[in-house]
């Protein structure tokens, strides 16, 4: 899924941010720059936030109802 469409990044590409050589990114900032681009618009911060959020919690399924 197409997270950031200013960036075209996926929710993929910011998960694999988190597993990163140099640290794993802290911030929607961060994750921008890990992937070599920079935030425009940015309407995707709060999906981006999220996203690690939910990465950095390890498998949450209390928001999926199972
Ligand atoms: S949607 Fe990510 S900067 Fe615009």
């Amino acid at each position: 899924m197409i997270v950031c469409s200013c960036n075209v990044l996926s929710d993929h590409d910011v998960r694999a941010t988190m597993h990163s050589e140099g640290g794993p990114a802290r911030n929607p900032g961060e994750v921008h720059r890990c992937l070599g681009c920079s935030r425009k618009c940015g309407r995707c911060m709060h999906t981006i936030k999220n996203i690690m959020n939910e990465a950095l919690c390890g498998a949450d399924h209390r928001h999926t109802g199972s």
